[in-house]
């Protein structure tokens, strides 16, 4: 990977994600040739009501009689319409925000949002209708970029560590352990030696189980801080039998649905209690992925709105050696890192540039992805 990007190549793109915590949509622009990051920023997360929340829920729980990625029956094709228009009208606030124009912007990479993701089934199921977006924001679109990676055997998930490679890269810290804290969490371990494979997969529950708890026994969205469970302390013997799930010793490359760990194991502790043993759970499983790695990271570099919760990190730090930091010590944002991570693969998917690899999806080879659609269209 070039260290300096071709700055006659250098695009303005726009990423766009809609996590699985469901929280709304993250907006961040960077410049890129595909390789290198010339500049981060600016970036925001434009919220979903609760009511296109319960529809987003709705819509999860309908996918999950879904046989193929472009079925869209009853509630998933008006959520897919709702949800692009919903991106559209966030695409326009950035641009009035930030001062730009459509004939600015180059490229959006768009993930849309997954309804299902059951790698067994080789199936991975976005909504989000990119010739609508394109049309709707007059903007170049590059959507669907998980659907190569399935049809060549991988297992569509995580996309996002070819990006923590190149910021790893970027900011000099090798070996480094990136990992993203969102509904799921994921990390990607990147070697020292030159050339070496990256190594990247779920590691397990991020925010999601604790979300669903503070929800269910406090009826807010998320624990704030970590506060809850800072009240409280995890129930080791829970613990002990939750981080007993095969998954865990599964090797790499692996991915998870949001609902893939159920988190009934809690029912029945009190609130602080059962967010403290969440919040362990994630901490401990997140250091477990040092299980599948070559070499001890020298860094820990944490994204996604998990590295928010103090429980998760406090844990974290103490499972791990070396310095558990979040990606603001290295002077980025941890809000706009996957977003960022769909411009740079938006980019990358124009210039022919792999997405995935053996190491991160189990896909066969490097492999391109992404639905190319011009607005004209
Ligand atoms: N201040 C905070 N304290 C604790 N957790 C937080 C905080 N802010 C956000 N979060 C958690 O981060 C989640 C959103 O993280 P995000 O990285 O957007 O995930 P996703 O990619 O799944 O949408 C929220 O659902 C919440 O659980
Ligand atoms: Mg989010």
């Amino acid at each position: 990977m070039q260290r300096f990007g071709n700055l006659s190549k250098l695009k303005r793109a726009i990423g766009l994600m809609s996590g699985t915590s469901m929280d709304g949509i993250d907006i961040a622009l960077i410049e890129t040739d595909g390789q290198a990051v010339l500049r981060h920023g600016p970036a925001f997360t434009f919220p979903y009501s609760d009511s296109f929340k319960s529809r987003l829920k709705d819509a999860t729980a309908a996918a999950r009689s879904l046989r193929a990625r472009d079925e869209r029956p009853g509630v998933l094709g008006i959520a897919e319409q709702y949800l692009t228009d919903l991106h559209a009208e966030a695409i326009g606030y950035f641009l009035e925000d930030t001062q730009l124009k459509p004939a600015d912007i180059d490229v959006i990479g768009f993930h849309g949002h997954t309804v299902l993701h059951a790698p067994e089934r080789r199936l991975t199921v976005q909504i989000g209708d990119g010739a609508r977006l394109a049309k709707a924001t007059g903007i170049q679109v590059v959507h669907d970029m998980r659907a190569a990676d399935v049809s060549a055997g991988g297992e569509g998930a995580p996309l996002v560590p070819i990006y923590h490679q190149a910021l790893a890269i970027q900011l000099g810290k090798r070996p480094a352990a990136f990992v993203n804290i969102g509904g799921v969490a994921n990390v990607t371990f990147i070697s020292d030696e030159h050339d070496a494979e990256l190594i990247a997969f779920d590691t397990g529950p991020g925010n999601a189980l604790i979300d669903d708890w503070m929800l269910k026994h406090a009826a807010t969205a998320f624990d704030a801080d970590g506060e809850t469970a800072l009240n409280g302390t995890a129930d080791e013997t829970v613990l002990h039998e939750m981080l007993s799930a095969h998954y865990f010793i599964e090797p790499p490359p692996k991915s998870l649905d949001r609902d893939a760990f159920d988190g009934a194991g809690v029912n029945g502790l009190s609130l602080t209690n059962g967010a403290a043993t969440l919040a362990a759970f994630t901490a401990e499983s997140i250091a477990r992925a040092r299980e599948h790695f070559p070499q001890e990271p020298a860094i820990w570099v944490i994204c996604g709105g998990g590295r928010k919760n103090r429980a998760i990190m406090t844990r974290l730090a103490e499972r791990v050696e070396n310095a558990v930091v979040p990606i603001e010590a290295l002077g980025l944002n941890g809000d706009s890192i996957e977003a960022e991570a769909w411009a740079y693969m938006a980019v990358r998917a124009l210039e022919g540039l792999p997405l995935t690899f053996p190491g991160t999806t189990g896909v066969p080879g490097p492999t391109t992805g992404g639905v190319i659609v011009r607005p004209e269209v």
